[in-house]
């Protein structure tokens, strides 16, 4: 007799941890890897969330929190808004999660009923098809080329038939660093207004811009859930940590929904992350080395032959196309890491169908890493 296996947990793996098993495989087997592929900061946290951290373990109980988490971190992200986007947000409206992939689960869950269907863009974060499709939900990919800079807008939206429930907004996004421009954004916000979408407006990549800075979805249409997290400008990955702006009449849902899945979020980064945001000198200072090494990638790939290369407002991503190589991505990547150790991630993993034709770079890393991978791409590339 055959036990049965969920047909809705046979989602697509997240390629580029797929790639970064393979990388440290090698690096481990003894080759020199350089780590292009994923999304995750070189740097570790701020030595004062350490410091937190330590002073924590052996201070604090770390038992359970409020299902929100600790209310003094709730009041510090409020103040954050306050400071950064001048808006003013009510503690008692944010939760902190498990990550923002914690809260993509809570938000998707009490927002969205089996079936409902979920629209983002086409390339982008392989989370939202892969959580949504987990959740039964049924995910509509838009496509978003050049012409549009890899971003939906209103006219776009308008298409589809049916109209979708909800809609995913990341701005900038993963893998193009492509923002919205805010006339796009505004018709967005109105035509989901009209239309009864809710916006799940992931912001994960707030903070990390290298032209105008990302504005917040909080207090611009009253529907939104807003997602961000300490992953990404906060460079706190592994603490596992992220927190929601919630709206209204989703935020008792929410409550409960985190009772019974996490309870809470992780106790001992909550009095870490406290600490954060008294570290924002350190945390610009990161974006400034992205941004030295967004610029030796801009410089640096096309040479090789990769191109045409997407909108890099922002995020730490350059996502190319795969120009002349007679490959496609998953391949193309594949011979990349065999041949100069660089590590890379095909576009497949963000469009399943027209990533066949881009890479994404990850220059989350150190300048120096960014430079050695552009000289082995070179010669790669040269003696190809
Ligand atoms: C656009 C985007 N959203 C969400 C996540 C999930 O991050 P985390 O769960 O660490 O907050 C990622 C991770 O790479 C991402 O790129």
């Amino acid at each position: 007799m055959t036990i049965k296996i969920a047909e809705r947990g046979r989602i697509s793996p997240f390629l580029v941890m797929d790639v970064m098993r393979a990388a440290n495989a090698r690096a481990a087997a003894g080759d020199d890897v350089l780590h292009l592929e994923v999304g995750q900061p070189s740097t570790g946290a701020p030595g004062p969330v350490i410091a937190a951290a330590k002073l924590s373990i052996e201070e604090a109980e770390l038992g359970y929190t409020e299902a929100f988490g600790l209310p003094e971190l709730r009041a510090r992200i409020a103040d954050f808004y306050r400071s950064r986007y001048q808006v003013a947000v009510d503690p008692a409206r944010i939760a902190v999660t498990t990550g923002s992939s914690g809260g993509f689960v809570l938000a998707f869950l009490a927002a969205f009923d089996a079936g409902d269907r979920i629209a983002f863009a086409a390339p982008s974060y392989p989370g939202y098809r892969n959580i949504t499709a987990a959740l039964d939900l049924v995910p509509v990919p838009v496509a978003c080329g050049a012409e549009t800079g890899f971003q939906p807008n209103a006219e776009m939206l308008d298409r589809l038939d049916p109209v979708p429930d909800g809609l995913i907004l990341a701005s900038p996004a993963n893998p193009t660093g492509a923002m919205i421009a805010p006339a796009t954004l505004a018709g967005i916000i109105d035509w989901c207004g009209d239309k009864g979408v809710r916006i799940i407006s992931d912001e994960i990549y707030h903070g990390i811009t290298y032209g105008a800075a990302a504005e917040t979805l909080y207090g611009r249409d009253p529907a939104a859930v807003v997602i961000n997290s300490f992953s990404k400008y906060f460079s706190m990955t592994g603490w596992r940590l992220g927190w929601m702006v919630l709206p209204e009449d989703l935020d008792r849902a929410v409550e409960c929904l985190t009772q019974n899945i996490f309870i809470s979020p992780p106790t001992l980064s909550q009095h870490a992350a406290i600490a954060v945001f008294d570290c924002l000198d350190a945390l610009d200072d990161n974006v400034r080395r992205y941004a030295d090494n967004r610029q030796i990638l801009l410089d640096g790939l096309p040479p090789c032959g990769f191109g045409p290369i997407a909108p890099a407002d922002g995020a730490f991503y350059v996502y190319a196309g795969i120009g002349e190589f007679a490959a496609k991505s998953p391949e193309l990547c594949a011979e990349i890491l065999r041949e100069t150790g660089v590590a890379v991630t095909p576009g497949t993993d963000f469009d399943p169908d027209q990533g066949d034709g881009y890479i994404r770079f990850s220059y989350a890393g150190s300048s120096a890493d960014m430079r050695s991978a552009v000289d082995r791409l070179s010669l790669w590339a040269a003696s190809r």
